[in-house]
């Protein structure tokens, strides 16, 4: 499967393919906790827009995987500076992997992964971050792999009129 894999930086022809994965990124996430992640309408046209303006930022990474010229998986991440919020200093943000189903389970989020994060330090990231659903764990793995540690862990209090996830 990864044979004929392409891993390299994005350009403006892989928008399209690069926003479908980011709409089925999104849409996951809302499946599992709607309260908290949002589903906006039309949200591969969004991040079509998006994209189209990050890849060509300095401070923006963007790697795709391509398989017969079709995008299979992308990764994106931005450098970004001190933020005094989050007490961190300089640092890669990680903001994005997705791996299409037909192609999972060859490595391909690994070397998205590690693509990215090497596109980062080069740019001058002393450190990268990223935030993933606690119940991913199959994600976890993958970071774990690619040398990350976990730190910090997000909690969310839903309002009165908000309903919340039905746990178990
Ligand atoms: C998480 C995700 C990016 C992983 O992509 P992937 O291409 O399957 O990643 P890898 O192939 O590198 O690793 C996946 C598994 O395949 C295994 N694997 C990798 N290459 C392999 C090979 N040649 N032969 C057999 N197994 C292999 C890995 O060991 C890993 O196993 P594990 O899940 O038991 O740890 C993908 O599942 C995905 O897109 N999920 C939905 C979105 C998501 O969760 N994104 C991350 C949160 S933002």
């Amino acid at each position: 499967v990864s044979d004929d894999l392409v891993i390299r930086r994005a350009e403006p022809a892989d928008v399209p393919g690069m926003a479908r994965l980011a709409g089925a990124l999104v849409r996951m996430h809302h499946r599992v906790d709607p309260s908290r992640f949002l589903l906006v309408d039309e949200v591969e046209k969004g991040y079509g827009w998006w994209f189209g303006r990050e890849i060509a930022r300095p401070e923006a990474v963007a790697i795709v995987a391509l398989r017969a010229g079709s995008v299979v998986g992308y990764a994106y991440g931005t450098l970004e500076e001190r933020d005094w919020n989050l007490l961190l200093d300089e640092h890669g943000a990680l903001h994005d992997v997705f791996v299409d189903e037909t192609a999972r389970g060859h490595g391909v989020g690994q070397r998205l992964v590690r693509e990215a994060v090497a596109a980062l330090e080069e740019l001058g990231a002393p450190r990268v971050i990223l935030s993933t659903m606690v119940s991913n764990e199959t994600a976890q793995r993958l970071f774990r792999r690619c040398g990350f540690r976990p730190t910090m862990l997000e909690m969310t209090r839903d309002g009165e009129t908000v309903a919340s996830p039905k746990s178990g």
